[in-house]
Formats: structure tokens, C-alpha cells, sequence
């Protein structure tokens, strides 16, 4: 039976643990230049709604670097833009190809997607969630902290997609996290509840000292997320004094770690000095991108796995 990734909780513990290993030994092939084409002839298909950089260029090489390729499909010059519906397209496309990674405004165009597609779906971003950006994440923290389960996350900012599936991820990985928002940003109810029932160790706060306090991991996200830009104005204001800077840094953990998706505004979100500061390892995160979703694909898309 075909697999879907639209959360992050859609992966196993084991699963998520194969998974970040097989991204390691993909990430050591690729830098001796070994090939690893696991994946010959076969198409994913990337649907974007929105904007990208990471993401697309990350499935496109990844695709590639597995013997496979990727077509690059903006949704609005395909026929959804002119209304054609949601489960005819994934019913045409699974004739063509074999997987789908859609980025989407709503979380519920992505759940419509997969449940006419005969292939795989993955969500590359949506409303609620981007797991493909938090199965990177934990490579990262991986990479710096083995021992997840002792580590203490720090986010200050928007309660918003990238936040909640790493909130979600801590009922896989055993990471504590603690979220700080201005009212009216948290994370949805239901992903903290979700996270909460199934064991996350999950602590919302006002105030990001707080949030970053003695943290291994001190992240953030855009204050004005894809979507958000009529709220732009409002958002600047809320957000006034959850900006990640060398103060805030300096009260989590000596060896903490810094992290952000990306695209970062230099001096909203984070300062200049923090993210191109020692603790940075925003650049890592962005290239883990391209080793977690090679794995996640082969996963997905590998003939009789
Ligand atoms: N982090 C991330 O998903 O970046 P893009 O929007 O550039 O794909
Ligand atoms: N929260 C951001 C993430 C971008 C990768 C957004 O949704 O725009």
C-alpha cells in the first residue's frame, strides 16, 4: 500500500530513525562522490502553490542524484489554476508518475490530493505543517546532539507551520520544547493536544527568555509567513521583541545551536550577528534538506519497500 508523509507523525519512531540514517550514509556517498542511484526511472512530481527555493531545488537534485527525475509544476500554470479539482488532478498525475510532493496554502488541498492519488504524496508546506523541513532539523540536531532525547528546544516566534511539526516530532525524538508566542501566535490547540496525548513534552510561554533558557537549540521562523502578507504591519508590531539576538543566545545552553528554515529577514526575526554568528548551523539545516528528503523518498518510492 502506497505511503503518505503530510505530517511528521505520519513516520514511526523506527521509521524517522532509519530514515535520518539512511540520510547520513546518502549525505557521506554524495560527498565522496559515490554514485546511489536508487531510484532509476522514476518521476516525482513537484506542485507548488507558493513560492520555493530550498524545497524545489533540494526534490529536483535529489530526484536526479537518485538516478530519477522531477518535474517542476507551478500550480498556476497547470489546470488547478482554472479550477480543475483537486482529485482528478491526483487521479491523472498518478497515471504518470511515481510520487507527488505538493506545497499548497491549505493543509486540506494536500489530505484531498492523497486521498485520490495512487502514489505517494508528501507535503512540501502547508498551512499546518512542513515535515520535510523538521525530518532536516533533526539530522542537524543530530549532527550536534546525538542524544535527542536529552535535548531541550528553544522557539521564539510565530506558532506556525515549521512549529508545529517540530512540536509534533518531539513524541518521535524525545526532544523537550518550549514555545514562546505573542497571544494570538500560538501553535494550534490540537498540535500541542496531539503532541501532549502522545507523550511530547511541550511548555507554551509569553516570554522568549524564557523559551530559550539553558536550550540546546534556539530556533525561529519568518514572522510573515507565505499567506500572511496583508498581516504584515500587524505582525511586525506583535512580534516586537522576539527578535534572536546575541542576549537571547547568550542565555541558552554555551554550546547551543541556532537554527531557522529560511528565508531569514535579518534584524526582524533573528539579527545578523546571530545567524552568521559561530552558533549558526542554518546552512547545514538547508543542505540537510537535500540528504533527509533522498531518504524519505527511497522510503516512499523504492520498488518492494
Ligand atoms: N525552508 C524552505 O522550505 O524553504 P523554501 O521556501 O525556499 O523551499
Ligand atoms: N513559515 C514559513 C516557512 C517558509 C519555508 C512560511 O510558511 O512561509
Amino acid at each position: 500500500m502506497k505511503r503518505d508523509i503530510l505530517s511528521i507523525l505520519d513516520l514511526t519512531e523506527g521509521e524517522l530513525r532509519n530514515l535520518l540514517d539512511e540520510a547520513e550514509r546518502l549525505k557521506r556517498m554524495r560527498k565522496s562522490a559515490i554514485p546511489h542511484p536508487l531510484l532509476p526511472g522514476k518521476t516525482l512530481a513537484m506542485i507548488f502553490e507558493k513560492s520555493s527555493t530550498r524545497t524545489r531545488i533540494s526534490f529536483e537534485v535529489g530526484m536526479a542524484d537518485l538516478g530519477g527525475c522531477a518535474l517542476f509544476l507551478n500550480a498556476q500554470d497547470m489546470q488547478i489554476g482554472r479550477g480543475e479539482e483537486i482529485r482528478d488532478t491526483a487521479r491523472v498525475a498518478s497515471r504518470y508518475v511515481s510520487g507527488v510532493m505538493i506545497r499548497a496554502y491549505r493543509h486540506d488541498t494536500i489530505t484531498e490530493f492523497s486521498r485520490y492519488s495512487s502514489v505517494p504524496v508528501i507535503n512540501g508546506l502547508s498551512d499546518l505543517e512542513h515535515p520535510c523541513q523538521i525530518l532536516a532539523d533533526i539530522m542537524t540536531i543530530r549532527e550536534h546532539f546525538p542524544r535527542l532525547e536529552e535535548v531541550r528546544l528553544g522557539w521564539a516566534g510565530d506558532g506556525n507551520n515549521v512549529c508545529n511539526s517540530l512540536i509534533l516530532s518531539t513524541v518521535l525524538t524525545g526532544m523537550e520544547i518550549t514555545v514562546a508566542t505573542p497571544k494570538g501566535f500560538e501553535p494550534p490547540a490540537k498540535v500541542v493536544e496531539m503532541a501532549k496525548k502522545r507523550g511530547g513534552k511541550v511548555t507554551l510561554v509569553r516570554d522568549p527568555e524564557s523559551a530559550v533558557w539553558d536550550a540546546h537549540v534556539v530556533a525561529t521562523d519568518t514572522w510573515v509567513s507565505m499567506g500572511t502578507e496583508k498581516e504584515r504591519e500587524a505582525r511586525l508590531k506583535a512580534f516586537k521583541g522576539f527578535t534572536i539576538d546575541k542576549k537571547l543566545m547568550g542565555m541558552a545552553s554555551p554550546d547551543a545551536i541556532f537554527m531557522h528554515c529560511l528565508p531569514a529577514h535579518r534584524g526582524q526575526e533573528v539579527t545578523d550577528d546571530v545567524i552568521e554568528g559561530p552558533g549558526s548551523v542554518v546552512f547545514d539545516e538547508a543542505e540537510n534538506r537535500l540528504h533527509a528528503q533522498k531518504a524519505l523518498l527511497v522510503f516512499l518510492m523504492k520498488d518492494g519497500e
